[in-house]
């Protein structure tokens, strides 16, 4: 199995560059099946949960084409099946967004029950109701749900709370319905404004996307379309946090500052520089950061996806804060991993009470899911001696060459097989 190992202590310092934003690329790529002209998807993030949509498209007959490591030429006019029960798909959430698509498209499809990172039950009670809504009849049997429509049609559909995911499903399949589609409370996260703009590149008529009331005119079908994916909140928010957390200088480019805002707010608040410019960020730390509140909220408020690298961060700093999830019930799992590396973090409930200490020393840790797993990696940076982060396969869903990157930026990280003792010694070696 592979790890990271790290030799904390390094401030990291320079530039990295930030890849295309994996929840955003996850809804356009189901998105693309749905003309069958071809369709070009750039900046697309290299990382695992992109490259198993990919086959799960691939297994229903849709053409892809690698163009290069970040471009894929897509044409969804070969698909032969509405079936997707590829072995791996449900491993991923994202999955669901082909019932939506493929629903929009032939009013039939049958998908796997999604997985994804284990942070709390994860109803899609929403995304049925909108589909039910449009006109189609949904079943969940064998593992797989069926949705399935003789036609769709528009409909006023209001959201019990501002669900991302459903916001996006539904909004897939009412583009190819008859008449108008209005979906209130929706989410306003950028990738679904991504999204959005993809589809009306593709010819679609989505009005709102990005307010909490959105506005689809259905339109007979989709044509073919060649469309880049903004980058990712996420992947720029991590490279901030362990800019902060290790004192560092760093200045991550391909981001759009105003999606990191709410990031950008807490470090500022906790006495960190964040500079911003039209399209990078510089994070500069110089002394021990200091404590604060945080609630994760739907966009624009602090992102629940930071929520596990901003307590890292906040575990070593000056006092003691409060950290509360409000999205996710069960995104505090983490906390007993970073205690090994001697955090002081009690969590109550949905909050976590963070006693911040001076110094995290090195520990073998396992990521529990894919941001939890950053934030590990983020404490690993900064504890004395080695760290070694086991489960990257977590990390791997959602970040592209997270080690190199880091390393460019100045760390002793390595991606290494856990069983080769050679591989450890020679890393332990050569930092020291
Ligand atoms: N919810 C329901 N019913 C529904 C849908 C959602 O109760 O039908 C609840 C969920 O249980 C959760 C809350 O609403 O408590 C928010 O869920 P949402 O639907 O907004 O999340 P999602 O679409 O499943 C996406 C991202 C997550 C990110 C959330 C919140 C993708 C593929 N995933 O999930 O990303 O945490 O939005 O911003 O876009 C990640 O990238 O690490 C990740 C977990």
């Amino acid at each position: 199995m592979d790890q990271y190992i790290i030799k904390g202590g390094k401030a990291l310092a320079g530039e990295v560059c930030i890849n295309g934003a994996k929840n955003a690329a996850l809804g356009i790529l189901a998105a693309s099946v749905m003309t069958d002209d071809f369709v070009t998807i750039e900046n697309l993030p290299d990382v695992r949960d992109i490259n198993v949509l990919l086959q799960a498209m691939e297994s229903i007959g849709a053409k892809v084409e690698r163009v290069n490591r970040h471009t894929a030429r897509i044409c969804g006019g070969a698909i032969t099946s509405v079936v997707v029960e590829n072995e791996y798909i449900r491993r991923i959430r994202a999955s669901y967004y082909l019932l939506g698509a493929l629903l929009g498209k032939y009013k039939n499809a049958r998908v796997s029950l999604p997985g994804g990172c284990d942070i709390g039950s994860r109803p899609i009670d929403q995304h049925i109701k909108g589909f039910e809504a449009l006109g189609a009849r949904v079943r969940i049997q064998h593992g797989m749900i069926e949705a399935e429509a003789s036609r769709l049609a528009g409909n006023h559909i209001y959201l019990d709370m501002a669900s991302v995911g459903a916001t996006i499903n539904i909004m897939l399949a009412a583009v190819l319905a008859e008449g108008q589609t209005i979906i209130e409370n929706s989410a306003k996260e950028p990738h679904v404004v991504d999204i959005a703009s993809f589809l009306n590149s593709m010819g679609a008529k989505i009005k709102g996307a990005g307010t909490d009331v959105i506005r689809i005119v259905g339109v007979p079908s989709l044509h073919g379309s060649t469309y880049s994916i903004i980058p990712d909140q996420i992947e720029a928010g991590t490279f901030m946090m362990a800019a902060a957390a290790t004192r560092g200088d760093v200045t991550i480019r391909n981001v759009i500052p105003k999606h990191l805002e709410a990031i950008s707010a807490k470090l500022v608040e906790i006495g960190a520089e964040v500079e911003e410019f039209d399209d990078a960020i510089r994070v500069v730390a110089t002394k021990r950061l200091g404590h604060t509140q945080i609630k994760t909220l739907p966009y624009p408020g602090f992102p629940t996806d930071m929520q596990p690298q901003i307590t890292a961060l906040l575990a070593m700093c000056e006092g003691t804060s409060i950290v509360t999830e409000s999205i996710y019930e069960n995104r505090f799992k983490y906390v007993d991993e970073l205690a090994r590396m001697g955090t002081s973090i009690k969590v109550e409930g949905n909050n976590a009470i963070v006693n911040g200490v001076a110094e995290l020393t090195g520990a073998s840790v396992c990521a529990p899911d894919l941001r939890a797993g950053a934030a590990l990696v983020i404490a690993g940076l900064v504890a004395e001696g080695y760290t070694t982060v086991e489960q990257i396969h977590y990390i791997e869903r959602g970040y592209e060459c997270f080690e190199q990157k880091m390393r460019e930026l100045g760390a002793d990280m390595e991606k290494v097989n856990s069983e080769d003792s050679k591989a450890i010694q020679k890393f332990k070696l050569k930092v020291g």
